[in-house]
């Protein structure tokens, strides 16, 4: 139900696939008060949404919204045609007390009314809960998740993780509900932490809860609203948002922007951001009737918040979500505080490193320097005829290589410029992509150097006449053909490099199929997201050889589905 295609950070970009369509992640959710409708179905569509959330609980206790959403389905009494989420009634436990509902009770309504996603019945577990107390309703809830689970029907259910402020709890709560068949993983109890404005609790809480998911699986955060933390959770790993917040705030006068929020009390001028009605004053909006003022906020706050969404989705897709979170989190004192947090967390980060991004990565303040990209990379050569102001002295013959060709920093590298191809320069990349000794290993004998006469750039690297590796311009490193992987193959110990698959499978690998992680025994855990690597059976026979486009962290957090990107099989190369 899960398909990812990018990454950055624990960020994904996916499409989660419902009866009623895709929804593509990270989204968010609008809460619709089916009692009080802020925005039409029509206008949240214009805004951005492409799925809802509303309340299986208010429903139900309305009798005669009860009547409508059995008759139609809960598609039927909103009038929206695409993916809609239920909430259980948890909520309201939180926000009210105790509630007069059963978990079988809820979930079979859900079931009846023909929700896309449904949510168990959760116990809502409070910051201040005690140990004790919390693990008590963690085993409450696990035992509603796991008998709602049995008896999901066709619907994906969400099993909220709990746990409190307690990380062993959230770790804990995590893993036992990862172990069930569970569609979805929204992280609850965490609405009273964005409140406070306690944000470093909340990373941790995330953090914590990512660490035991099943990371094949959507993450929801239930009940974040704000489009200022929709980057640094994305990065975090969630991939659903949640809230009512757009209509909350709007009904107390209240604007978002990612930046913060602004009470129109405090406005003078209109910021730019502000779209939903064009040319309009803040005196103007200031002066109009309640009812027309909240809307018109409301939707400005949705517009706001899905361009955020989108702007997140953008900055995956560039490999540029660091630089988004860092500028988002030096917005107020209580988001700067979450540094530290990622500072401490940075061994975990670490994992999900990709070996190359699409573009250039950018320091955008000292908090940069903790990344793992510039403090690993940094000062990591004793030498070097180019002095990049990230990273000290680079040899020039990796001018053009990831992370250390210009990108914006066109001006500011000293002695950068254009590079000659000769088999020097091919051994120092080779070097640096590979580990030394792989720039002689996989050019010694009659290498040859095929460039292109027009551009100038090199294109091949032939050994023997036969092909060792192509270069890719964007990231001036190189792609393994044939002879590369054999060369690869035989000079290095494995696991190095490899991909370990069943022997069975191995044999559709050798014609070129590409590699899913079910069929995955053993990985070099060296390897990053996006580096070349050879596949080879548990003998370690040869067989392909291509792309990795996971981790090897997700691959033992339980990811699903295409794990290498076979280039050629050794039996059709
Ligand atoms: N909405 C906001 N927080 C929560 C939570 O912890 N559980 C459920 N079910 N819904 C929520």
């Amino acid at each position: 139900m899960f398909e990812i295609s990018k990454r950055d950070g624990l960020a994904r970009l996916g499409k989660v696939k419902t009866k009623h369509g895709i929804l593509d992640t990270p989204t968010l959710l609008p809460v619709v008060n089916p009692k009080i409708l802020t925005l039409s179905m029509d206008e949240l569509k214009e805004c951005g949404a492409q799925g809802l959330i509303t309340n299986s609980y208010i429903i139900y206790k309305n009798i005669e919204l009860k009547e409508v959403a059995e008759e139609k389905g809960v598609h039927g009494l909103l009038n929206w045609n695409g993916p809609i989420m239920t909430d259980s009634g948890t909520f309201q436990s939180h926000v009210y007390g105790e509630i007069d509902m059963q978990p079988d009770e809820i979930l079979n309504f859900q079931k009846n009314i023909g929700v896309d996603i449904g949510t168990v019945l959760d116990v809502f577990c409070e910051p201040e809960t005690r140990f004790e107390e919390a693990k008590k309703e963690l085993d409450e809830t696990q035992k509603r998740i796991e008998e709602s689970d049995k008896n999901k029907g066709s619907i994906f259910l969400a099993a909220p993780i709990q746990g409190g402020r307690h990380l062993d709890l959230r770790l804990k709560a995590a893993k036992m509900a990862s172990k069930t068949g569970a569609d979805v993983f929204p992280i609850g109890g965490v609405v009273p932490l964005m409140e406070k404005n306690n944000f470093e609790k909340l990373a941790e809480v995330i953090i914590a809860s990512k660490k035991g998911l099943d990371i094949s699986k959507p993450v929801h955060l239930f009940g974040c609203g704000h489009p200022m933390l929709f980057a640094l959770a994305s990065f975090l790993g969630c991939d659903l948002f949640d809230s009512a917040s757009y209509a909350k705030f709007a009904s107390r006068d209240s604007l978002m922007f990612t930046w913060g929020t602004k009470n129109l009390d405090e406005l003078e001028e209109m910021p730019g951001e502000f779209s939903a009605a064009t040319g309009l004053t803040v005196k103007e909006l200031k002066e109009m009737k309640k009812e027309s003022r909240q809307k018109i906020i409301a939707k400005h706050n949705l517009i706001v918040s899905f361009a955020e969404i989108r702007r997140v989705k953008q900055a995956i897709h560039d490999g540029l979500l660091w630089e988004l979170v860092e500028n988002r989190l030096r917005n107020s004192p209580a988001l700067m505080k979450v540094f530290a947090i990622l500072k401490r967390e940075m061994d975990w980060i670490r994992k999900f490193e990709p070996a190359y991004r699409y573009k250039t990565p950018m320091k955008t303040g000292n908090e940069s320097d903790w990344r793992p990209i510039f403090s690993k990379l940094t000062n990591s050569f004793k030498s070097g005829d180019m002095v990049h102001p990230y990273f000290g002295k680079v040899p020039s013959h990796l001018s053009e290589t990831y992370p250390f060709h210009p990108g914006l920093l066109q001006n500011d590298i000293e002695g950068w410029k254009m590079q000659d191809w000769n088999l020097e320069r091919v051994r120092t990349i080779l070097d640096y992509q590979f580990g030394k000794g792989n720039g002689k290993n996989l050019t010694a004998g009659k290498a040859e150097l095929i460039i292109s006469r027009k551009t100038k750039r090199l294109r091949n690297l032939l050994l023997d006449d036969e092909h060792v590796a192509s270069l890719s311009h964007r990231r001036g490193m190189f792609i393994l053909q044939k002879r590369g992987a054999e060369l690869i193959h035989r000079s290095s110990k494995f696991p190095q490099f490899r991909v370990v698959v069943n022997s069975e499978t191995a044999e559709f690998n050798k014609k070129g199929k590409s590699v899913f992680c079910k069929f995955i025994e053993d990985i070099d855990s060296q390897l990053k997201c996006m580096d070349e690597c050879i596949i080879v059976t548990p003998n370690d026979e040869l067989v392909a050889f291509g792309k990795l486009i996971i981790s090897p962290k997700e691959l033992e957090l339980g990811q699903q589905g295409m794990a290498v990107r076979v280039r050629s099989g050794i039996e059709t190369s």
